[in-house]
């Protein structure tokens, strides 16, 4: 019989994980199938409660259900518990499974592109839902530093605080991560800004950036951000999100069929939905 998945977020309409799980189904041969819902937050109970009675193969969970998901689950795996937030779910016999492949799918993109995350300096722009799952990820896997710049400094210091994982930290100010920007080998934004329609906006002037510092922008729309377009210039290699959202994507599906899909030929399907090459 074939299997479906799901999405589930509100609104949902915008996901572009259907087309992108639907076309991996079909080229792996998996008769499977992946369908957007949208729930609303008062309806989550009652939607996995129906998702257990059809017994749905897995889902992902996007905003703004991530946490809300937690305790309607059987198993959190110690990642997503310690980040606190939930973005895929697998069905294993009835037993609900929640994981966050969010951060892992953001490391694992790192990965593949850098020779060695080892010993890296990085920063983390923002102390968001995003930030959090990258920076406790980064830390799990074992980097040089990580340092937090934030508008609001208690969060940074907060999300911090909160990491299970030993890391090295400093929170800086905006200005103060600005000032001594050419120290870091990784840079990672994670805030909104920038993001469309607003896109004129960036978080921090990049005038002390070094050439060859790996710059990512877990934006996707517009697909180069006025940061990362500025980073670009100053001699920056450069990411945008769809790296992030695809390689989210590739975990989520290799946890519920087993295979590690061709994350160049997801970020090509994305990329096309977004119009761009
Ligand atoms: P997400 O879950 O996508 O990470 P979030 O939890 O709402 O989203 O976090 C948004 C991040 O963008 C925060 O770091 C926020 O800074 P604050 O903690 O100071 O709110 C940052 N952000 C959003 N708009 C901003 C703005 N106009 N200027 C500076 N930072 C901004």
């Amino acid at each position: 019989m074939q299997k479906l998945y799901a999405v589930i977020g509100d609104p949902i309409a915008q996901s572009m994980s259907p087309i992108m799980h639907n076309d991996l189904f079909q080229f792996y041969g998996i008769d499977a199938h992946y369908h957007a819902f949208a729930i609303k937050e008062k309806n989550l109970e009652i939607a996995v409660n129906g998702f257990r009675a059809i017994d749905l193969a897995g889902f992902n969970v996007t905003v703004p259900h991530k946490v809300a998901i937690m305790p309607l689950l059987d198993e959190i795996d110690p990642l997503a518990k310690s980040i606190g937030a939930v973005n895929t779910v697998v069905n294993v016999n009835g037993c609900l499974i929640g994981y966050n492949t969010d951060g892992s799918g953001f490391v694992h993109g790192l990965k593949s592109k850098l020779p060695s995350i080892v010993n890296k300096k990085v920063l983390i722009i923002g102390a968001g839902g995003a930030a959090r799952s990258i920076y406790f990820t980064l830390a799990s896997v074992g980097v040089g530093t990580i340092d937090l710049t934030n508008r609001t400094l208690e969060k940074a210091k907060g999300l911090s605080y909160d990491c299970p994982y030993e890391v090295q930290t400093s929170i800086l100010t905006l200005s103060e991560a600005e000032e001594q920007l050419a120290v870091y080998d990784i840079i990672i934004q994670t805030t909104s800004i920038g993001m469309a329609p607003q896109t004129e906006c960036k978080p921090i002037s990049l005038h002390n950036l070094r050439e060859n510092t790996f710059v990512s922008d877990i934006i996707y729309n517009p697909l180069e951000t006025e940061f990362l377009k500025r980073a670009k210039e100053r001699g920056a290699i450069t990411e945008n999100g769809i790296a992030m959202f695809v390689n989210q994507g590739a975990l989520a599906f290799e946890k519920w069929t087993g295979i590690l899909p061709d994350t160049n030929r997801m970020a090509i399907t994305v990329q096309k939905q977004l119009g761009g090459k």
